[in-house]
């Protein structure tokens, strides 16, 4: 019987408005989610990632970061859009500290290291000991050093299950604006029919129809996240993709509900 430990993602197309140009929080959608994480068994939900929403994929755009840094106005914008990211993972964390869970945040991109765009270090020293202290990591889409290029965007999307690696969880909870994964983009193709369960072996048929996000998004939107789950797939990880702007869903999920899409080893 697994001891159910989850890690969550909360999407940064949920947690602020990502239609906008501006970085704008969605407060009230932050303070319900807060409370859903709260209202799981003590100790299950081990760790926290959020995505960056309106504070990064505009920003990153207009500045070009996600493909190289190489002039001054460039590493100015890398460091502009870090803190901004910092701005965010604050409110945050004041949110679920006010729910009563012990939320600290942890900017990966201070231990992390990308080449080419893939994460190829992350230090999980500090994460494993404030793991066996019970404390919730919040971790966060950053901009990150990159030995191929300057700088590439590390996503939540692929932290979220490397921290569910470096945690021991069993469950990972990526929370987003759609219920799971569709055959289609849900929101450009009326009749696209909701996946159950997609694994290593049935990926190959429906890749084709996953393409980036509807909305601004640097990180390659539903099929991204797909894909950095997959490769955890096959270390045995199952993840759930779901609606959490439905209210209560993402309480289900952590209850181990059968909702949205499972990605599974098989
Ligand atoms: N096949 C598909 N199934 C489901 N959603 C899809 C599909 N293809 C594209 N999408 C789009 O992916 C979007 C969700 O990904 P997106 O990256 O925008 O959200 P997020 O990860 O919650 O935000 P952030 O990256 O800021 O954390 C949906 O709103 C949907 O329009
Ligand atoms: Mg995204």
């Amino acid at each position: 019987m697994p001891k159910l430990q989850a890690v969550v993602k909360l999407g940064g197309s949920v947690i602020t408005d990502k239609r906008g140009d501006r970085p704008r929080i969605r407060r009230k959608a932050l303070a319900r989610l807060a409370e859903e994480l709260a209202s799981a068994p003590r100790g299950r939900v081990v760790g926290v990632v959020h995505g960056a929403g309106s504070f990064g994929h505009g920003p990153v755009l207009r500045s070009g970061i996600q493909k190289g840094v190489r002039t001054p106005a460039q590493r100015l914008a890398w460091a502009e859009i870090q803190v901004l990211q910092n701005e965010l993972n604050v409110v945050v964390c004041r949110a679920l500290i006010a729910a009563g869970l012990p939320a600290v945040p942890h900017q990966a991109s201070a231990s992390a290291v990308m080449d080419a765009r893939r994460l190829a270090h992350l230090d999980d020293t500090a994460l494993r000991e404030l793991g066996a202290r019970h404390m919730i990591p919040v971790l966060y889409g950053v901009p990150a050093a990159d030995r191929a290029q300057g700088c590439s965007i590390l996503s939540g999307d692929v932290l979220a299950p490397a921290l569910a690696r470096i945690l021991g969880a069993d469950l990972l909870v990526l929370g987003t604006d759609v219920d799971g994964v569709f055959t289609a983009d849900p929101r450009l193709d009326p009749d696209a029919k909701p996946l159950c369960r997609i694994t290593p072996q049935t990926w190959p048929q429906v890749a084709d129809s996953l393409g980036p996000a509807t909305s601004k998004d640097v990180t390659g939107g539903m099929r991204g996240k797909v894909s950095a789950l997959l490769i955890h797939a096959q270390n045995g990880l199952h993840a759930r993709i779901i609606d959490i702007t439905r209210p209560g869903h993402l309480a289900q999920a952590l209850r181990g509900a059968n909702v949205g899409t499972l990605i599974a080893p098989e």
